[in-house]
């Protein structure tokens, strides 16, 4: 029941807000907690979605070329799915083939619009730590109940967290849907570059897919770029897979027109 940690009580307190007006008293407040950060923001603000991303909010500093010129930010989210893969036998002689991905984008702007707020005191640099822990989080809750979660929030505040959807079109072209918002907002993207993920401490080996600049081959969206990675990559090698199989993953997007 790990995974319901870190989620059951935001939700708890979205539940709470809409019977009583001062739940907030009704939570532990010691400052600079995390889970209490997000309450506090996520009570006082009962802002969850579209929120205005401010210039300190930059992309996470990598290897990758840098968002072309004249481009602005338009969306983080998180993506939460699988990564695909096929295997031709499952010998350790064989390694697994990239066969796509699909994943879930829920909306993480007002995470990062309360990590730029938190950070711009002296005594914090904006390194957006909060927002960049959600990966991590989030990858071991089962795929159906970030669904779930998001569909009750909906139920409760209004506000959809799921704003889009990430796949592969049968030609295998990565492909990013986000036209519940407008109609230009989408991508039919290529890979432009990639970066190992980096090591986290404590986590030895990780199996995290690698960091990605994608551009685009058609769309509003110009170019995507998948970091901060947790999960996704498979086995070095066949032995013992089946033909098809997926693992797990969770990234920020972070997408640029
Ligand atoms: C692959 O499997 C064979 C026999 O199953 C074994 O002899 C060999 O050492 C294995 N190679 C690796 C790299 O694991
Ligand atoms: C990846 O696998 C999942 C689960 O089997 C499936 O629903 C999805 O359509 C697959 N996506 C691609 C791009 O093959």
């Amino acid at each position: 029941m790990i995974w319901t940690m870190p989620l059951l009580p935001i939700l708890i307190s979205l539940l709470s807000i809409t019977s009583t007006a001062d739940a907030r008293n009704h939570f532990p407040s010691s400052p600079g907690s995390f889970y209490t950060s997000i309450l506090t923001n996520l009570l006082q603000s009962l802002r969850l979605t579209h929120c205005a991303l401010s210039d300190t909010t930059s992309l996470p500093q990598s290897t990758l070329p840098t968002p072309s010129e004249g481009l602005s930010l338009k969306f983080i989210t998180l993506g939460r799915g699988t990564q695909n893969y096929t295997c031709a036998t499952n010998a350790n002689t064989s390694a697994p083939e990239a066969a796509g991905a699909t994943a879930t984008l829920f909306d993480i702007s007002c995470l990062a619009a309360l990590d730029a707020g938190a950070n711009t005191d002296e005594f914090h640099s904006s390194d957006q730590s909060l927002l960049h822990a959600v990966p991590d989080m989030l990858k071991p809750i089962p795929l159906g109940s970030t669904d779930f979660l998001a569909t009750l929030v909906n139920r409760f505040t209004g506000q959809n967290l799921a704003i889009g959807k990430h796949y592969f079109t049968n030609e295998g072209v990565p492909f990013f849907d986000l036209r519940g918002f407008s109609p230009d907002d989408w991508i039919a993207a290529k890979k432009d570059s990639e970066a190992d993920a980096p090591a986290k401490p404590g986590y030895g080996i990780t199996g995290d897919a690698a960091w990605l600049k994608l551009k685009g081959v058609e769309g509003g969206i110009r170019e995507v770029y998948r970091v901060h990675t947790a999960g996704g990559d498979p086995p070095a090698t066949c032995e013992g897979m089946s033909e098809v199989f997926t693992v797990d993953y969770s990234a920020e997007y972070w997408l640029y027109g």
